[in-house]
């Protein structure tokens, strides 16, 4: 994706359909298309549903298939459905899991069709060193026995609204909120000079991210202008984190600007 392609709606669309278009003219068909879901890393974006399935119907059509990465939006994140792909209402061909699979243990993992993984097999020679080692596997299962007994996919979708609350009751005291999208208990809040210009607050919001650090609260910054601050609180977050966390933000939003 160009810099630039969530600045306005379906212009990621748009960009893909010339792609594909010129790869066509070229003679060249999609491997495939891959996207996280929430956009995590272009500034936390969930484009409508209508749009994900255009997107993945092209790249079928074109010859390609479409990988899920639920590295970020996977394992109950987004507090409605336990995978990020399924707030779309299609059914990806291939999903890569990692991160949040072993809760801090290093473990990936890859699910796919048959149909497709056979051909690799009877292709390709393949060993992997660590894969399928019992003690990653048994951190993977043991997080996805914590997620189901202590309900953190209902967790996320409880506090994450709790925290939407509070992010859009800071954004009437605080003009340099722009934006606040999100899914669950992932939040990006953009940050911006001015609501009419909407320009990046780049430095302001690296300064947000370090004064939250020195109050002991850790967020991230995400988007091209690194501008959006990505809030993703661990899924065993309570009542209690959420007050804290938009308590040391309003401080702290209060102290810089
Ligand atoms: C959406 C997404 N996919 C994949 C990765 C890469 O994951 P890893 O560092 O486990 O290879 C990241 C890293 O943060 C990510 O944000």
């Amino acid at each position: 994706m160009h810099r630039d392609s969530f600045r306005a709606p379906g212009q990621w669309l748009q960009q893909l359909r010339q792609v594909l278009d010129q790869m066509a003219a070229e003679g060249l068909s999609p491997a495939a298309l891959m996207m996280d879901g929430l956009f995590s890393s272009d500034g936390v974006f969930s484009p409508p549903e209508a749009e994900i399935q255009q997107a993945v119907n092209w790249v079928r059509q074109a010859g390609g298939v479409y990988i899920a990465d639920e590295v970020q939006s996977g394992f109950a994140r987004t507090g409605d459905e336990f995978w990020g792909f399924s707030r779309y209402q299609v059914v990806p061909d291939m999903v890569t899991l990692g991160k949040p699979m072993g809760n801090g243990h290093p473990v990936a993992g890859l699910v796919a069709r048959s149909g497709l993984l056979d051909l690799f097999g009877e292709r390709q020679r393949y060993f992997n060193t660590f894969g399928g080692n019992p003690v990653s596997c048994c951190a993977a299962a043991a997080v996805l026995d914590v997620i189901e007994t202590e309900q953190l996919q209902v967790n996320a979708r409880i506090q994450g609204q709790h925290l939407g609350r509070q992010l859009h009751e800071l954004a009437q005291r605080h003009e340099v909120m722009g934006d606040i999208r999100g899914a669950g208990l992932f939040f990006g809040v953009e940050l911006v000079e001015d609501r009419d210009s909407l320009a990046p607050a780049t430095e302001l919001a690296s300064c947000v991210v370090n004064g939250m650090r020195e109050a002991g609260v850790l967020i991230s910054a995400t988007g091209p202008d690194a501008n959006v601050l990505k809030i993703r609180p661990p899924l065993v977050f309570t009542a209690e984190h959420v007050e804290l966390l938009s308590d040391t933000l309003d401080r702290v939003l209060t102290q810089l600007s």
